[in-house]
């Protein structure tokens, strides 16, 4: 038996979440076997999804939070599937397992690999490399508000959905994208919010954000409009290194980071529970993406690099590295699914990191 074995809770979910969580699994297991015994990996799988509620009503069991509680990470796919309003199937898993696992913290890397064209003319000459901080806990995710108000009825209904700001919610992101620049060779916060505009909890987080940058003083800090950001995503990219930003600014930046590095399919995230008194969650950023799933066209590198999160996790920091050392051998040797250009199949991408975690 291993030295030490890792207990993992798969949640392949949805269309190509099942494809990429399978790639994931297989590197995973590779760099098991060839650990020499000193580490395993014990996985069990669920089959909640979009299919499981179809059949039962329900997007997971019950006790499905009992059920994950103790395992040492989940690694999840991708929720949702036109049979099914989005709304639930993201409420219904994803998001009650973030929500009551108290995942509070989202780590969303923006990596460019070498081998893969980016619209960004700059990547091809400049050392392009941040990573996004996602409150992944409150703000315009907290499920707050209601709808029909009014009580007038049809046609004059009235819906609230209303941003949740805590004091301790921002100080406590605000720390940990703090404590994440000084680990990085770019010592740097950039903080994005829209308090020109939404004078209340976005003011809370620029005031928390200077009073905890004070303790800092080593990390650069800046303040950017989150229109603003997206732009400088584009524009001058080479001056991000950690990038914090409220659920739903994060959500959208994170996205845009990836087509400027390629692709969404490239896109890894972890959903940590900073204090571990609940499992954390990896996944890669994208969704189930129906228009090619089940059709072997989906790029695993964004659950492979979500993997890799999960090795830093474990305390595996050196199989992390060989992971991530094993994808950009494979994008630079052009073995390349469609998405960003190339033809290979989802097995074949999987195949070559497997191949270059042994050579
Ligand atoms: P999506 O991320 O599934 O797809 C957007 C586009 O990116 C599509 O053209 C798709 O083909 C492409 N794409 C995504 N992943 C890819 C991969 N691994 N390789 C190659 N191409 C890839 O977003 P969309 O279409 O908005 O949502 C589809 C479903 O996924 C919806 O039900 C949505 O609610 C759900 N969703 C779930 C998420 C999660 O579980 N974390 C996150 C985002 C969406
Ligand atoms: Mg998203």
């Amino acid at each position: 038996p291993a030295a030490h074995t890792f207990t993992i809770a798969a949640v392949p979910a949805d269309g190509v979440g099942t494809e990429v969580v399978t790639a994931g699994r297989a590197v995973l297991d590779a760099l098991a076997a060839a650990s020499g015994g000193a580490f395993a990996f014990d996985w069990t799988e669920f089959p909640w999804g979009c299919g499981y509620y179809e059949r039962t009503g329900r997007m997971m069991d019950d006790d499905g939070l009992d059920a994950l509680k103790g395992f040492d990470a989940i690694y999840f796919g991708a929720v949702g599937w036109p049979s099914v309003p989005d709304h639930i199937s993201l409420w219904g898993l994803r998001l009650r397992i973030c929500q009551n696992f108290d995942q509070w913290a989202n780590v969303r890397p923006v990596h460019f690999h070498p081998g893969i064209t980016s619209p960004l003319r700059k990547a091809d000459d400049t050392p392009l490399d941040w990573v996004v901080v996602r409150e992944n806990s409150e703000g315009e995710y907290a499920g707050l508000g209601g709808r029909n108000l009014s009580g007038r009825g049809p046609g004059n209904e009235v819906a609230l959905q209303t941003a949740l700001f805590t004091e301790k919610g921002c100080e406590r992101i605000a720390r940990f994208a703090f404590e994440l620049a000084r680990g990085r060779e770019r010592k740097k916060v950039s903080s994005v919010t829209k308090s020109n505009a939404q004078q209340y909890g976005m003011v809370l987080w620029d005031e928390t954000l200077s009073r905890v940058a004070r303790d800092y003083p080593d990390v650069e800090t800046e303040s950017v409009l989150v229109d603003a950001m997206s732009a400088k995503f584009v524009l001058r990219p080479e001056d991000l290194s950690v990038v914090v930003a409220s659920n739903l600014h994060a959500d959208i930046l994170s996205d845009l980071g990836s087509a400027l590095a390629g692709s969404l399919g490239l896109a890894a995230s972890a959903n940590l529970n900073p204090e571990r008194r609940f499992p954390s969650m990896f996944e890669p950023v994208h969704g189930s993406a129906p228009d090619i799933a089940g059709r072997g066209l989906a790029n695993p590198i964004g659950a492979i690099g979500s993997a890799a999160l999960m090795l830093d996790h474990f305390g595996l920091s050196a199989e992390a590295g060989r992971v991530r050392a094993a994808i950009e051998a494979t994008t630079a040797a052009g073995v390349l699914t469609p998405d960003v250009g190339g033809k290979a199949k989802t097995g074949d991408v999987v195949a070559s990191i497997i191949d270059q975690l042994s050579s």
